[in-house]
């Protein structure tokens, strides 16, 4: 049996879609049922609960082959994700993987880079078998600007002329249904990036091109992040970790490229253009894109 933390997010849900199709017996942590029933089908086992649920926790690992640690980023992420990894110590689990990002570090200014690296230390030094997998700048990020790409054709970020190896986060989910279910994957630490690095100039000519009308880059001042952040209530963690992550763009820290996805599943890592296409209708497509 393989729990899936996470599950109904875009690593979690992608790693159910992959180990089912695959034959896996899979258990999904889930904190609302509808929605776990909805997005995964029928033929995932749920365990409902909370993560900050210690009692929910136990019950969902107890009798686990494998785990996935997958969780929201937030405060209490490092606090749910050494439970987890307590748990799964406690039920004997035979795999741990857990879905971490570029550069963590505990202690690193960026939150979600310092909350990462507390869990992923906290896993290695349990002595069971663990994966971690660490990802570039997903491509789900560009739905933050879902609504000016669609009502304004504008894509405004401060990335300058920076470039990001942004990878869609299915690529992620799907590498990690292979090394949940795979041997050789121990005490390994694996860098997944997309296909390519590109430019935010880059990925507005691909939302151009894929939706047929024009999308423009707009170079802002970091600042204007902040504010806006702000203005739609975003947590503050957010608010210091975004325009930290625009600094790293621009400086070309998030470009290196890797052949990690192709070499665990055999393909190239999935383009910009085809996650554009496959969330066309977010960005305003009226008519199925090309
Ligand atoms: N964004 C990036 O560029 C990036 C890059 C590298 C690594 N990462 C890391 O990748 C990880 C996964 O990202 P993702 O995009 O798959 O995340 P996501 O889509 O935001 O999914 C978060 C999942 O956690 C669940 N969740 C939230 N609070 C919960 C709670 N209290 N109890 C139970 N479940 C809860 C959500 O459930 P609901 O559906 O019910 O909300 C959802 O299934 C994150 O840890 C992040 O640090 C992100």
């Amino acid at each position: 049996m393989i729990v899936v933390t996470g599950a109904t997010g875009n690593v979690g849900s992608s790693a159910v879609r992959e180990l089912v199709r695959a034959g896996q017996p899979v258990r999904a942590f889930v904190r609302d049922r509808e929605k776990g029933r909805a997005l995964l089908g029928g033929r995932v086992e749920l365990a409902v609960g909370d993560l900050g649920d210690e009692e929910a926790i136990r019950r969902a690992v107890t009798g686990a082959d494998a785990l996935l640690v997958s969780t929201a980023d937030g405060p209490d992420k490092p606090a749910w994700e050494m439970r987890l990894i307590d748990e799964a110590a406690r039920a004997g689990v035979g795999r741990v993987v857990k879905v971490s990002t570029v550069l963590a570090e505990a202690g690193s200014p960026l939150p979600t880079f310092d909350w990462n690296g507390l869990a992923e230390d906290h896993l290695r030094a349990t002595g069971l078998p663990w994966t971690i997998l660490r990802s570039c700048f997903y491509m789900t990020n560009f739905l933050a600007w879902a609504e000016p790409i669609a009502g304004q054709g504008v894509l405004p970020a401060p990335a300058g002329e920076g470039k990001v190896a942004t990878i869609d986060p299915a690529d992620t989910g799907a590498v990690a249904s292979v090394v949940l279910t795979r041997d050789g994957h121990a005490g390994m630490t694996y860098t997944l990036s997309g296909p390519e690095a590109i430019t935010f100039g880059a990925a507005a000519e691909e939302l151009s091109a894929v939706l047929g009308r024009e999308v423009r880059f707009v170079d802002v001042p970091e600042e204007s992040v902040v504010g806006q952040l702000r203005g739609t209530g975003a947590p503050e963690w957010l608010v210091v970790h975004l325009p930290r992550v625009f600094r790293l763009i621009r400086e070309g820290s998030l470009s290196g490229v890797t052949t990690t996805v192709r070499d665990l599943l055999g393909r190239g890592p999935r383009t910009f253009g085809e996650f554009v296409r496959d969330h066309a209708a977010a960005f305003g497509a009226s008519v199925p894109a090309g």
